[in-house]
């Protein structure tokens, strides 16, 4: 953990706090962006280890505030984005975006985490679950050190942060928690013994979650995108118009959040329009 960096100067404290693992690019940023461009005065408390790409993307965050339009083209670019827009557009400094830098795995780390978010800003309103990585191999192949290290980084991740802010929610009788799964959570692919597994335990600790904290008044819901174009396909050869891109996949999560606190969306699948690669 590191101290969090203040990114802007005004915000507003009766606005949202949505928390994003995972934040420092791809889907995270993403969702990050979409945020700040569509909710005047959102507070973001951006995580991910990589400090440096944190305050990139609340830089661009705070770029992007209130507009209701995409960042600059610079921004787009360097988040893996596919959007372009002119960069003349006016900008509100309405967002608050800060940086912590954290490893989502470790526990110690996010008890430190939980500290400074709860300090900076209270209770997390609104949590996504985004962090993971990804590394296969057929199941002799994978050492136990990478079984280890998929489980922890995408299901083991989603226990620890989740268990950190959840109280404020509970106490609040209000709160939305999304948690990031994968297509690969739904379908088993070969070489996909950690991620897989991670991911299909990401489902199933959603229900759980749901059927604890529906009576608390938080929404629960898990997301299984299909291919989206995002640093995490670098080098893969596949092309991007084969893919979804980062903004379609953040918006989902806007569109939900914004519904009647009546309804919860308890799944969604999201797969490039021409199916899974
Ligand atoms: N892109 C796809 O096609 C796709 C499809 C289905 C599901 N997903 C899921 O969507 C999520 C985002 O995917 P992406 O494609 O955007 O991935 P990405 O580009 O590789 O980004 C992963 C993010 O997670 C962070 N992260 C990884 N391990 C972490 C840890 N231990 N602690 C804190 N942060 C950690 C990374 O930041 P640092 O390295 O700075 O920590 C980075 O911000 C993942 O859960 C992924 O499994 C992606």
């Amino acid at each position: 953990m590191t101290t969090p960096r203040r990114a802007t100067k005004s915000a507003g404290k009766n606005q949202p706090v949505v928390l994003i693992t995972g934040a420092s690019q791809g889907i995270g940023a993403a969702i990050a962006l979409t945020f700040a461009q569509e909710i005047p005065g959102v507070r973001l408390a951006l995580v991910a280890r990589n400090r440096a790409k944190l305050q990139a993307v609340a830089k661009a965050c705070l770029a992007a505030g209130g507009t209701g339009l995409p960042p600059r083209e610079s921004h787009s670019a360097s988040l893996g984005s596919s959007r372009r827009t002119t960069g003349r557009e006016t900008r509100a400094t309405t967002v608050e975006a800060h940086a912590f830098a954290c490893d989502v795995s470790n526990e110690r780390s996010v008890t430190a985490l939980a500290k400074a978010v709860t300090a900076r800003f209270g209770a997390v309103d609104v949590l996504i679950n985004n962090a993971g990585s990804f590394a296969g191999a057929p199941l002799t192949g994978m050492s136990v050190a990478t079984f280890d290290q998929m489980i922890a980084a995408n299901l083991r991740s989603v226990f620890l942060v989740t268990r950190a802010f959840v109280g404020g929610m509970k106490a609040r009788r209000r709160g939305d928690i999304f948690n990031m799964s994968s297509i690969a959570g739904r379908i088993a692919y070969p070489g996909g013994a950690g991620y897989s597994a991670a991911k299909f335990g990401v489902s199933g600790l959603s229900q759980v979650m749901r059927a604890e904290l529906r009576e608390h008044g938080v929404r629960v819901c898990c997301v299984y995108p299909g291919a989206t174009v995002s640093p995490s396909w670098a080098g893969s050869g596949v092309p991007e118009e084969r893919m979804m891109p980062t903004e379609d996949v953040a918006r989902a999560f806007l569109d939900i959040y914004r519904l009647s606190r009546r309804t919860v969306v308890e799944e969604i699948v999201l797969r490039p329009q021409l199916g899974d690669l």
